[in-house]
């Protein structure tokens, strides 16, 4: 899975799923440009994998997210991988839930893989490249006082099998990957209402101990290898059996 001089553009590069993806396309030879709204957590995936562009972006912004993509092309001359890692989580009762908490979650988990997806396609379409979404299995199953996040998850899965049908002819392919629970900051800050149903956790428990973002990384880079050339469209799970049955 060498990635010699391609391009790779991650969002979510400060912390978790998104620095390991740094990582590990930094270790097959991969040009990183990595985005994140954290700054120092940025700085810090950047001085561990040296002499990779950068960019503070907060992804909910569409021009930035823009400019960001014309700057990637700008310093590197291309653009071959885009992986849209960045997210947030929020639990509420639905019923609580209020506007700005609601468009938050939209903005960051799906609106910003529109505005970086939109940037990235015509790049992508001289590169032969492609696109790699996380969702999450929040995303193919519904769960409790996750409204926000699960809807926007499951927007995610079928905004990469549109984007796989209309843009297979011009040789991008676009994938999606729906983990289950990973150790990152996202996990561990996860706290549900106080009044909580603990029951409706149980429905939705893996089957196999919860993993780092390891092998998560993995399976991003599988996708975004020639390896894959014969998948697009696709949602592979990493969540321990939680979606088999
Ligand atoms: P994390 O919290 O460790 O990393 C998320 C990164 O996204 C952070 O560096 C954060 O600064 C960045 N980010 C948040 N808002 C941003 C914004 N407005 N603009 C730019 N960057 C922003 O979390 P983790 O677990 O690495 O999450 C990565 C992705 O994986 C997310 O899309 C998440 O929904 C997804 N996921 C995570 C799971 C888990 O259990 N950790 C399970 C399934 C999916």
């Amino acid at each position: 899975m060498s990635f010699n001089n391609k391009v790779v553009f991650i969002t979510g590069a400060a912390s978790g799923i998104g620095r390991a993806c740094a990582e590990a396309f930094a270790e097959q030879g991969a040009r990183l440009y990595l985005a994140d709204i954290n700054e120092q957590g940025l700085s810090q995936t950047v001085a561990d994998y040296a002499q990779r562009q950068q960019v503070v972006l907060d992804v909910i912004d569409s021009a930035a997210c823009q400019a960001a993509i014309d700057d990637c092309v700008e310093q590197y001359g291309q653009l071959d991988v885009l992986c849209n890692i960045a997210g947030i989580v929020m639990a509420t009762n639905f019923h609580d839930t209020t506007d700005e908490q609601w468009q938050r979650v939209m903005n960051i988990n799906l609106n910003s893989v529109f505005y970086l997806s939109r940037a990235a396609i015509p790049h992508l379409k001289n590169s032969g490249g492609n696109i790699v979404n996380m969702a999450s299995s929040a995303g193919l199953l519904g769960q409790a006082y996750t409204s926000a996040y699960c809807s926007a998850k499951a927007a995610v899965v079928n905004l990469s099998r549109s984007l796989a049908l209309e843009y297979a002819a011009a040789g991008i392919r676009v994938n999606a990957i729906c983990p289950g629970g990973v150790k990152t900051n996202l996990s561990d800050n996860f706290s549900v209402p106080e009044d909580a149903d603990f029951k409706l956790f149980e429905r939705v428990m893996p089957l196999l101990p919860m993993p780092g973002p390891g092998p998560i990384a993995e399976a991003v880079l599988y996708l975004a290898s020639d390896k894959a050339a014969y998948i697009t469209g696709t949602t592979l799970s990493l969540d321990g059996g939680q979606t088999a049955g």
